[in-house]
């Protein structure tokens, strides 16, 4: 319902709520960071400490870009909290049947609240006695209901059909849940704080990372005419890839595909040519060097390359035909603060190329139907 939001200012809802991040992100950590015991706090778990300490394995299920947020959960539980993680397709798991060990906690992530497969997964695994929680946007929601407990992102509406502030409040939520795992368990309290400081630069690096507008539309000019772009990144950048393709596919109707980038050799650097953009997510890190690697690849067959890269980083400037800057944060948040100018991109592209940003063909922003 856009009543309920204006686009004060902005072309479309879609910028207004990229836009809107640096604060949809505060809102999603406001009063759930707890210094004094250096870990994040939620009222709506409904669950115990103790009952939550017992947790030994979680499925993170959903679908579209809240599935791409759980793929995001997965890198940040299994890393702070050393919690085994699944990560479901909602479609995929409630018709699997897969068995679900005792212990085990299903979140079901869905910004509407509403999506028919997220909810009937849900169902299933709660009729079968697991302890449920949500993680969505849309307060009062059908999952909200059904679920045993949650989270809300507090992201405000969002109207845009290609979802992006729920996005990155997904993940900022699943990366307080980690800490609150993690300080159930082996986190220290010297680990806890630092990222708990770690997560209050977020909005601050979004706004900076926000900047890159003017960048990222010559690089839609660039590559408007495109029919196929790959986008290629590694370990917490992964998800970033795959949530970057998906970002274009949506709205700019151009083939795109994410890939972990050393899975490129295995096939999809088969299309690489000179038509053909590949956009690498390669900021300074432990898997840098490998990335570089895959993106001189790309290179030697002569595919354009777009790297979102860290700032003074001469070897990157040397070889991507286009450099989009990125501020340089710790591993864990970087999927928050990279895919901001991916949706940026998407937008500029989908803007070049005249189509309706806001309401892209044949999709809905919530499909309530299996
Ligand atoms: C639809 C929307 C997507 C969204 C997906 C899941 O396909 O077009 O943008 O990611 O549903 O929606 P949910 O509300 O469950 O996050």
């Amino acid at each position: 319902d856009s009543g309920e939001a204006s686009l004060e200012g902005f072309d479309h809802y879609m910028l207004k709520e990229i836009y809107e991040q640096p604060e949809s992100i505060r809102n999603a950590m406001r009063g759930r960071l707890d210094d004094e015991n250096a870990t994040a706090v939620f009222g709506g778990l409904n669950l115990t400490p103790q009952q939550l300490r017992c947790v030994e394995r979680i499925i993170l299920t959903g679908c579209g870009t809240s599935w791409h947020s759980a793929l995001v959960g997965e890198y940040l539980i299994e890393d702070v909290a050393r919690i085994p993680v699944s990560v479901e397709y909602a479609s995929e798991l409630r018709y699997r049947n897969p068995p679900i060990e005792n212990n085990t906690l299903v979140f079901g992530i869905t910004q509407s609240g509403e999506t028919a497969d997220t909810l009937a997964a849900l169902r299933e695994t709660k009729r079968k006695g697991h302890r449920t929680l949500a993680i969505c946007n849309v307060v009062g929601s059908s999952i909200a209901q059904a679920a045993d407990g949650g989270v809300y992102l507090h992201a405000g509406p969002e109207i845009g059909v290609a979802s992006t502030k729920a996005y990155t409040s997904q993940c900022c939520v699943l990366a307080m849940l980690a800490l609150y795992f993690g300080r159930l368990r082996h986190v220290s309290f010297e680990s806890g704080k630092r990222i708990i400081d770690e997560l209050r630069q977020l909005p601050a690096a979004v706004q900076q990372a926000l900047s890159c507008d003017e960048q990222v539309r010559d690089v839609a000019k660039k590559y408007q005419n495109a029919s196929t772009v790959l986008y290629l990144g590694r370990q917490y950048n992964f998800p970033t890839a795959l949530e970057g393709a998906l970002k274009l596919k949506e709205i700019s109707y151009i083939h795109a595909e994410g890939y972990p980038a050393a899975e490129m050799k295995h096939g999809p650097i088969a299309l690489v040519d000179e038509q053909t953009p590949s956009v690498f997510i390669i900021p300074r890190g432990t898997t840098y060097d490998k990335v570089m690697a895959n993106m001189e690849e790309v290179k030697a067959r002569g595919g354009p390359v777009i790297a979102l890269a860290s700032r003074d980083d001469p070897q990157v400037e040397s070889l991507a035909d286009d450099v989009i800057h990125v501020p340089q944060v710790p591993g864990f948040t970087q999927p928050i603060v990279n895919v901001i100018p991916l949706q940026l991109l998407s937008y500029h592209i989908a803007l070049l190329r005249g189509c309706d940003v806001d309401k892209p063909r044949n999709l809905a922003k919530s499909v309530t139907v299996e």
